[in-house]
């Protein structure tokens, strides 16, 4: 099958994701000697509806949170990506517990607003709540692992003579509930209310603010978050001075859980 071009299409709060989706477009569109252009719909600015074609490849991704497309994300992934007819890749990078349903359910949205999956991958990727979890992935392993993918996807672009059945990847179907956080307790640990806190050597840059993928951050006081929280981390990563930070028990609760309890690397996976 010949495309034209190759859109890196992504959402990503820690840049985890972006990474991850612009290495696989990049490579696959230097085997396929096409032009690669990129889409990042984490800033609220800058969404708007976007339409694709038959003769394009779209490597489309996403964090995984709490086992599955981020919640706040998924009415944007159903209502602004128009694919019809083109090629598409699902991608997750999760932080190092599990993808659960997150890459299956990407799958179906995209098939659903008429692209063709033909190929899909979850990469392990330090966790946006700490850097003991899956510190400094994706590695040079991963990287590798990235790279055989990308040429693979080329290479089943190139031998495609007609639409193949949507790809098969790891999760359970329906799509089960999203996944609970816990605590050190084993209990449900309830933190959705939970918002970042602003020390004083916060200087008003406002970084923050125009990080924050939900455009819930103060304007004029940073310090207030007057929307609604997804606990992404963006604001506290950006934060040149350090400045945002969660203290909320439950919140602290789970992630010393995590800390605890997902040590092992986990595997990144492809499915073509
Ligand atoms: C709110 C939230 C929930 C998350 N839930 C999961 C999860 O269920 N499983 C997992 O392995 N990682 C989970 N993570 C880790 C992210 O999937 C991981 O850090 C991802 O690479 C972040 O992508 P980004 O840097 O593109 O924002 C979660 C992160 C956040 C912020």
């Amino acid at each position: 099958m010949k495309i034209s071009q190759v859109k890196a299409v992504f959402y990503s709060a820690t840049g985890n994701t972006k990474k991850v989706v612009l290495a696989i477009a990049e490579r696959a569109a230097g085997k396929l000697g096409v032009p690669v252009e990129a889409y990042d719909f984490s800033n609220p600015a800058k969404r708007a509806e976007q339409q694709y074609g038959p003769d394009e490849l779209v490597i489309f991704g996403t964090p995984v949170y709490a086992g599955r497309i981020p919640n706040k994300m998924l009415p944007i992934v159903q209502g602004l990506f128009k694919g019809n007819g083109a090629l598409a890749v699902p991608v997750v990078t999760f932080g190092n517990r599990s993808f659960d349903n997150g890459l299956i359910e990407l799958r179906n949205e995209l098939e659903n607003n008429g692209f063709h999956t033909i190929a899909g991958a979850a990469f392990a990727a330090q966790h946006a709540f700490s850097d003991k979890l899956a510190c400094g992935r994706p590695d040079a392993q991963d990287m590798e692992k990235l790279t055989d993918f990308a040429d693979s996807v080329a290479d089943k672009v190139t031998s495609l003579t007609e639409i193949p059945a949507p790809v098969a990847v790891k999760g359970t179907e329906p799509i089960d509930k999203y996944y609970t956080p816990l605590g050190t307790d084993g209990k449900p640990a309830v933190f959705l209310k939970a918002k970042p806190k602003t020390k004083d050597t916060c200087i008003n840059c406002k970084a923050c603010v125009r990080a924050c993928p939900m455009a819930s951050i103060d304007k004029e006081d940073p310090s207030l978050v007057s929307g609604v929280c997804i606990k992404c981390q963006a604001c506290v990563k950006t934060c040149p001075k350090h400045a945002k930070y969660f203290d909320d028990p439950a919140f602290l609760s789970h992630v010393a859980m995590l800390e605890q309890t997902y040590t092992r690397p986990a595997e990144s996976e492809t499915f073509l």
